[in-house]
């Protein structure tokens, strides 16, 4: 570990330590992060999370922290800690709470040691406290990123053994620390089924403010990711942000907290609702990464942070990789998948350009509806009287790899396996059984059914050339219980569940290395940093009217690269919203982040197909730029009757520029959109009409655009020239 005034004040992506005050400072791209141990031995205080400033002066912070006295309070319980287990005189929302065996339920812990690990992109702080009197470590990690302001922050919990279990009724990941502000601004994504990723905004003030799921998911009714701008001061470009998400994907909690004297702090990780962990002797725990950024380049800068750390550090695939265009089957046909009809949509996909071709539901043993099938994953011989591989054979043969979806966490009651196996579904003795779309959910943390869902999916990978799972959930856990674990801890579920769905996934990908994953949840009900770590795409929603897309794209984009939102073009009217709108608006919307087709191609005249196969052969010479780019919004689809978003790769060689216009207005057919993010003086082309433009005149004039009536849209693709003026 580096030391203050030791190792220079310049190196970024460095951790660095100074002894003298206690303090560690994590020194990123453009940031600064840095707390100690000012108040003795027992608690780990937030000193500093801004822009960048030299580590002598944060670590000088370190003298100055208030110790405030205040009536009714103590110092511990009204000090900034970075990760407060529940003892002494806390009364904010802790992040740590324990019973011991012999019924004590206050921590007292003190600091051991620390040391850092460093990787060739990564350096990993971690502190360890351990309980005073009780066999209870805890050892927070701090990882951050050469080139990145990110932080993942996560927590080891051991019992080192001695006094019995350890019942573990709440540990969160970790805690944020803005800095004191007058008032903040909270923005958060909410939604469900069908309205995912909506943006909404709250201004702080005392009290809690509690984002969650309960639903052993994701959820589409929250997604686990926040931002914090002081006195609602943040613009799309410019002001400071703190923004913040789990890698979860099961219950969690985002507590975000203001004190009565005006503390903002935002504590998060696995909810704690109905929850209870025995930490038997020996045994450890890893929390999840409860992961923060600073930008002070606003919610654009925000969302470009997560963009990168996501490409560069979370996602199977290497930064520069981009996705295929797929075709799916389900809006076209439905349950009613069979091999001529797949055989007669390939075709057409292969014209058109596809690169991956999707069956989704309806393709195993009695699945002609949503009543019956799941969980019996064997190909349905009516409707493939020779399974799969016919077809599969034909797709290689058109040049697509082949796709299939499925649902394995989910049992119907109508099915062979639930026949086998009643018992290995979550439920309570005595009680219902609530189905939802009429399907139980396995209880996935017995790892007897953890075992057969991996072996029944590595099965189906072995007997055919499957190179892309769809990975469904759709429904929630109920009744979480699992009454042959009374003597053990069956509120462990919540945690299990989660921790085999990775495990599976995770030995899948190490068996079949060659195969790619969605997640799927009813659309975008499980999406968040711990599935994107390990599948290469997410599918946001079941709504793909273009113009609802629009809503939900914008709010997904704040989070989450456009590289891993799957957007399919779909036929009209709409299924949901019985909306028609041009399929060059429907295209310049899914072409915006990475482009799928869904739609029923085999009906599409030879018109609609000729526009399809041009757009697609068009997407693919901007996807790079769409998929792995700097992204600017530069008009919200939530305001005004036009909305606009811009790309930039990286080396700001060339642009994407789209315009959505949703209704012409006054007869106002003009748009001009100054662009963001150029560099230097250049002159750039348009890759179509040939128009050239100096960078300074996108910048500071715009981009000309012409928009003529309903649902018009437009794509340019800017390129600059060698060389740059
Ligand atoms: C929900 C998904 O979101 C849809 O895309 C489709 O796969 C259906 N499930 C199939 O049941």
């Amino acid at each position: 570990m580096a030391e203050v005034g030791k190792n220079g004040e310049y190196v970024l992506g460095e951790v660095i330590y100074d002894a003298s005050n206690r303090c560690w400072v994590l020194q990123m791209e453009a940031s600064t992060y840095c707390f100690g141990l000012n108040h003795g031995d027992s608690s780990l205080q937030h000193i500093y999370w801004g822009p960048y400033i030299d580590s002598i002066a944060a670590s000088e912070m370190a003298y100055l922290a208030e110790s405030i006295s205040i009536p009714f309070e103590s110092p511990t319980g009204l000090s900034r800690e970075e990760y407060a287990p529940w003892g002494e005189m806390r009364y904010s929302e802790p992040s740590l709470k324990v019973e011991y065996a012999d019924g004590t339920r206050v921590i007292e812990w003190t600091f051991e040691e620390h040391g850092v690990v460093r990787s060739e992109v990564s350096q990993t702080l971690w502190l360890r406290f351990r309980d005073r009197a009780y066999p209870l470590t805890v050892t927070l990690y701090y990882r951050i990123f050469t080139g990145h302001d990110v932080i993942e922050r996560w927590a080891r919990l051991e019992n080192t053994g001695g006094s019995g279990p350890v019942t573990i009724e709440q540990a969160l990941s970790a805690d944020w620390r803005p800095p004191r502000r007058e008032r903040y601004r909270l923005t958060y994504l909410y939604g469900q089924h069908v309205k995912e990723m909506q943006i909404a905004a709250a201004i702080l003030s005392p009290g809690k403010i509690v984002l969650e799921s309960r639903r052993g998911a994701t959820s589409h009714q929250f997604n686990p990711w926040m931002a914090l701008d002081p006195d609602a001061s943040a613009l799309e470009e410019s002001g400071e942000v703190w923004s913040a998400a789990l890698a979860w994907s099961g219950s969690w909690k985002i507590v975000v907290e203001t004190t009565t004297y005006g503390d903002v702090h935002c504590t998060g990780g696995v909810n704690d609702f109905d929850f209870q962990y025995r930490l038997d002797e020996g045994a450890r725990l890893d929390l999840p990464a409860f992961v923060g950024l600073y930008s002070n380049q606003g919610f654009g800068g925000v969302s470009r942070s997560w963009h990168a750390y996501q490409r560069e550090h979370l996602l199977p695939e290497p930064p520069e990789a981009v996705r295929p265009v797929l075709y799916n089957s389900w809006e076209a046909v439905a349950f009613d998948v069979n091999e001529r009809n797949q055989m007669e949509l390939a075709e057409k996909a292969a014209e058109l350009g596809t690169e991956v071709f999707v069956v989704d539901d309806g393709w195993f043993d009695a699945r002609d509806h949503d009543y019956a099938g799941l969980g019996d994953w064997t190909v349905d011989p009516k409707k493939f009287p020779h399974g799969l591989n016919p077809l599969i054979t034909r797709v290689n043969a058109l040049g697509m790899r082949f796709g299939l979806w499925v649902e394995p966490e989910m049992v119907n009651p109508d099915s062979k396996l639930y026949r086998a196996h009643p018992d290995w579904v979550y439920h309570f003795r005595q009680r219902s059984r609530t189905e939802g779309r009429n399907q139980l959910v396995l209880n996935l943390a017995r790892e007897d059914v953890r075992d057969w869902v991996c072996e029944t999916l590595d099965t189906l990978l072995s007997e055919h050339n499957i190179e892309f799972i769809k990975w469904d959930m759709n429904r929630y856990v109920s009744e979480p219980g699992w009454p042959d674990d009374a003597e053990r801890n069956p509120e462990r579920v919540w945690l299990d569940h989660v921790r085999n769905l990775y495990w599976i996934i995770d030995e899948l990908r190490r068996r079949h290395p060659h195969v790619a994953f969605e997640s799927c949840a009813g659309g975008g009900g499980r999406v968040d940093l711990g599935i994107l770590s390990r599948v290469e795409q997410v599918w946001p929603s079941d709504n793909t009217d273009a113009l609802d897309r629009l809503l939900i794209q914008e709010g997904f984009s704040y989070a989450y690269t456009p590289r891993v939102m799957m957007c399919w073009v779909t036929d009209c009217p709409n299924f949901l919203t019985k909306r028609t709108v041009p399929l060059s608006y429907r295209f310049h919307v899914a072409m915006s982040g990475s482009l799928g087709i869904g739609g029923d191609i085999a009906r599409w005249t030879p018109q609609e197909l000729e526009e399809a196969r041009g757009f697609i052969a068009r997407y693919k010479q901007v996807r790079s730029t769409i998929q792995n780019g700097l992204l600017y919004r530069l008009h919200s689809p939530r305001k005004g009757h036009v909305a606009a978003a811009q790309y930039v790769t990286r080396d700001g060689s060339e642009v994407v520029v789209f315009v959505w216009g949703h209704s012409q207005q006054f007869g106002e057919t003009q748009v001009t959109l100054a662009l963001n993010g150029l560099k230097g003086d250049a002159l750039f082309a348009d890759a179509i009409s040939g128009s050239t433009y100096s960078s300074a005149y996108l910048t500071h004039h715009g981009l000309p655009m012409n928009l003529v009536g309903d649902f018009d849209s437009c794509m340019v693709h800017l390129i600059r020239q060698m060389p740059a003026r």
